[in-house]
């Protein structure tokens, strides 16, 4: 079984993906990180993420990347919207994705094109929103967690920065595919939301 979860940033796919993979016992991909990693390296060569050879030749990372803590800074996510609206960034991160999707048992994967592009077969697609201000409000909370000053205004900014990139892009832009199940979490706690994703998911809508 393919779950496609997509999302703004911070609409709570990624906490949803985690519950779901854990509830069917499959894994899961974070499909952001790998655009993130890609962030981190363009930040660590020096690179111009407006540059689309620039943002390709980082695309070559070493794996490990994946698990650095830094990559979920918010900054690295304002670049990770830059990288990942170059066509050639986005090919040289499809495969690994569509192989991870199509591997024997199924999984779950979140992101911004899963159920559009990478597993438009999927067999449940979760499209999942929730509005600016509570988006920035989890994200500005989680920030502040692990110890970054950045205030609420410049989060909620931030935010409707990365959405208006990543829905106006022209190669796989934030969209929700046409056959997903709409999830608004902006008014339920992060159970309520895991139960109803696993309702839609089973078709008990
Ligand atoms: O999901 P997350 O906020 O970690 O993603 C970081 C950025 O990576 C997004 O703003 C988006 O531009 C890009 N992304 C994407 N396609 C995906 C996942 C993430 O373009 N499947």
């Amino acid at each position: 079984m393919i779950i496609a979860v997509d999302g703004p940033a911070a609409s709570g796919k990624g906490t949803i993906a985690r519950a779901l993979a854990r509830h069917y016992g499959v894994p899961h991909l974070d499909t952001g990180l790998l655009y993130r990693a890609v962030a981190a390296q363009v930040l660590r060569l020096d690179l111009d993420p407006a540059i689309e050879a620039d943002a390709v030749a980082a695309c070559d990372f070493d794996d490990t990347l994946l698990a650095d803590p830094g990559l979920r800074d918010d900054a690295t996510g304002q670049i990770a919207s830059i990288v990942s609206a170059h066509p050639l960034v986005r090919a040289a991160l499809m495969q690994r994705q569509k192989k991870f999707a199509h591997q024997p048992g199924g999984a779950v994967l979140d992101g911004r094109d899963i159920g559009t592009v990478i597993a438009p077969d999927a067999d449940a697609k979760l499209f999942v929103r929730a509005t600016p201000m509570i988006r920035a409000r989890r994200r500005h909370d989680e920030l502040k967690s692990r110890g970054s000053a950045i205030s609420y205004d410049q989060v909620l900014a931030d935010i409707r920065t990365r959405d208006d990139r990543d829905s106006s892009r022209s190669t796989a832009p934030l969209v929700a595919a046409e056959d997903a199940m709409e999830l608004d979490t902006s008014f339920l706690s992060i159970d309520a939301a895991v139960s109803r994703a696993i309702a839609l998911v089973e078709g008990r809508t």
